[in-house]
């Protein structure tokens, strides 16, 4: 990503020089405003630093905003989106994110969820939920990535790791940023509590997984994302899981540097606020293989498993105008330097 610091000095900088376009009366009545202006300029209401400080969401919203794209036309031309992971092919590298108890009127919205996946052939992941909503994932036929709590019980991980391997699952992992409920104890989730996990414990759960892929989840550094790799992870989710601690800094001004740290050892995924396919665009940029997408496709589960599958094709029609329009062919070319910081 090329950063360019504009402050907000030189925002008020532009805004004046653009007084030279004006007439005499205007630019007189637009100079008696101007001290105002310096002290509001008028970004600054949209600035969730101002409007919402310490909103991890606000601000992964806000950042994601702020990148623009160069255009490279010459040689493009129409792009593949196909995903190659862990030995299989997707449609799109736009997957659902691990959520949990979703309803829908007449039926498991987790069913519907995954049956979305299915029909548009895109990998799907799934959260907390029981043993039998797992077995009604896999048999939708969507290739599932199931992920386990950091329950302190690390028998009933163990368990769970062997079910879901046992179910069909194509990966699975934790959500280790579920392990503290941010007032300085450890996480009870619906009554069951969690507990941090050791390095060497993630080891021993990434051999119970055996031949399936294991995938740790909550991630925003680089020390982490090396213990992750020393533990034998497959892969990683680059997430501050919608903001649970304050102040988290937006997955995608860490993304470059883990993938600089692990990137080719291991595969690098991100969550949080993608509403787009010009948001997905950017993570795969700055070296993410993929992106999942949660909070936004939730509502859709209403109107059934297409409107869902629509718009997860819709957005990686999205993703596929910026390949074009910057000259990618395919998920392997992304180019960082296409990204311009502008805020
Ligand atoms: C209703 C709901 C349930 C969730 N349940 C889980 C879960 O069981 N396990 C997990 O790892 N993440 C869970 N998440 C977090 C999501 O996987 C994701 O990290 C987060 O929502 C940020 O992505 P988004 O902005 O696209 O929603 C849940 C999120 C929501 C909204």
């Amino acid at each position: 990503m090329k950063k360019n610091p504009v402050s907000r000095r030189s925002f008020v900088k532009m805004s004046t020089a653009s007084l030279a376009a004006l007439s005499l009366p205007e630019l007189v009545s637009a100079q008696s405003e101007a001290p105002q202006q310096q002290q509001r300029p008028e970004r600054q209401p949209a600035d969730p630093i101002v409007a919402q400080p310490g909103n991890a969401d606000a601000f992964t919203r806000y950042f994601f905003d702020s990148l623009m794209f160069e255009s490279r036309y010459l040689d493009s031309d129409i792009p593949s989106t196909k995903l190659e992971l862990f030995g299989e092919t997707f449609d799109t590298p736009i997957m659902t994110a691990a959520l949990s108890h979703l309803r829908v009127p007449n039926g498991n919205g987790l069913v519907v969820y995954a049956q979305a996946a299915k029909a548009c052939n895109a990998v799907h992941w799934f959260g907390m939920g029981e043993d039998k909503d797992l077995e009604d994932i896999i048999a939708t036929g969507a290739r599932t990535i199931k992920v386990i709590k950091p329950h302190a019980d690390n028998a009933e991980i163990f368990r769970r790791i062997k079910h879901a391997v046992n179910a069909g699952c194509f990966a699975l992992g934790m959500d280790i940023d579920h392990s503290f409920d941010f007032k300085g104890n450890y996480d009870t989730v619906l009554g069951l509590p969690m507990k941090a996990k050791t390095t060497a414990e993630i080891r021993s759960f990434v051999k119970a997984a055996g031949s399936k892929p294991f995938i740790v989840k909550g991630v925003l550094s680089v020390s982490e994302a090396k213990k992750c790799l020393q533990a034998g992870c497959a892969g990683i989710v680059i997430s501050h899981h919608g903001g649970h601690l304050k102040y988290s800094i937006p997955p995608l001004m860490v993304i470059e540097d883990i993938v600089d740290a692990v990137g080719g050892k291991m595969r690098i995924f991100v969550d949080c606020g993608i509403t787009s396919g010009f948001d997905a665009y950017k993570c795969m940029a700055l070296g993410a293989d993929a992106v999942s997408v949660g909070r936004h496709l939730m509502p859709l589960l209403q109107n059934g498993a297409d409107a869902v599958a629509n718009r997860i094709k819709a957005m990686t029609a999205e993703l596929a105008g910026v390949m074009t329009a910057t000259g990618v062919h395919n998920l392997g070319e992304f180019d960082p330097s296409v990204i311009h910081r502008v805020l």
